[in-house]
């Protein structure tokens, strides 16, 4: 049976969702978007996902004020209670009378829901490799907008040099994944970069600290240089969909040994454990 999205009030097969040329989300990129994972249909830290999706829409000056129980009631009938899956929400500025960069006056956002399963990464167990490049995307990076580019295109390079991610560097300093966050533990100290608009401020990694500190593993958000992070004893980067991926090798150097540490072992059990107790 065909995948059910949500669009604009309806729920509809995938492939009779059509939005107009005009809209905004596809002429400009001019939107925001959210990735929730559902694991047997409960959604995982929904409140704070929706706090970040609020304060995607305030950065952007696009106004939507559904509260909790509108998006439950939104985003739940499109969910299996038997399977680990994500839902991806969209919102652009909707559909405007002709092309024009300026805001239309009166915008009707377009509200997009679709739920995908969770593919676990197949190579996590013995981790991944990763890339170091320059980060080339712009300041307002804890906007979670679907303006995309830049992450698509440093990804893509990633890839094609059969790495799983690229690592970005802004001034020297490591920001975070072109779709992940980064921890590291370097002199035996986990660490993260700090909060800003240099990196968007990841759900998961929210998770990963909160561990850390309840389970007295020593846990920084400060300032990561490249020469620190090339001399990390483990490198991970983290996202909802991936959660926590050791990367063993970078910019084709081993990471210590070339296999995933101790600690990934410990917090990704413990991420494990966390799931379950809240599903
Ligand atoms: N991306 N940083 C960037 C640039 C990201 O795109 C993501 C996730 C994260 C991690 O955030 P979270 O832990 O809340 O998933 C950090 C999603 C999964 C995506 O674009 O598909």
């Amino acid at each position: 049976m065909e995948n059910k999205v949500y669009l604009n009030g309806e729920y509809l097969p995938l492939s009779k969702a059509k939005i107009s040329v005009l809209d905004r989300g596809f002429l400009f990129g001019d939107g925001v978007y959210e990735v929730i994972p559902a694991y047997h249909g409960k959604l995982f830290r929904l409140q704070e996902h929706l706090d970040r999706l609020e304060s995607s829409l305030s950065n952007i000056r696009l106004g939507l004020s559904y509260n909790m129980d509108k998006w439950r009631q939104i985003l739940e009938p499109l969910l299996d209670k038997d399977k680990d899956q994500y839902i991806y929400l969209q919102i652009t500025r909707g559909v405007a009378p002709k092309r024009d960069h300026a805001f239309p006056v009166s915008p009707v956002p377009t509200v997009f829901a679709m739920c995908s399963d969770i593919q676990h990464v197949a190579d996590r167990d013995s981790g991944v490799k990763a890339v170091t490049m320059e980060d080339s995307r712009w300041d307002m990076c804890n906007v979670k907008a679907t303006t995309l580019l830049a992450n698509i295109l440093l990804r893509q390079q990633a890839i094609e040099q059969g790495c799983a991610e690229a690592i970005l560097i802004k001034n020297g300093y490591v920001t975070e994944g072109a779709a992940s966050n980064l921890f590291a533990v370097i002199d035996g100290v986990l660490m993260t970069p700090a909060k800003s608009g240099d990196i968007l401020p990841g759900i998961t990694r929210d998770v990963i600290i909160e561990l850390a500190r309840a389970n007295d593993i020593p846990v920084k958000e400060d300032i990561i240089s490249l020469d620190a992070l090339q001399t990390a004893s483990e490198i991970w980067v983290t996202s909802s969909t991936r959660e926590i991926i050791p990367v063993v090798e970078l910019d084709g150097k081993k990471v210590a040994d070339g296999l995933p540490g101790p600690l990934w072992q410990k917090m990704h059990e413990l991420f494990q454990d966390y799931k379950q107790s809240v599903s």
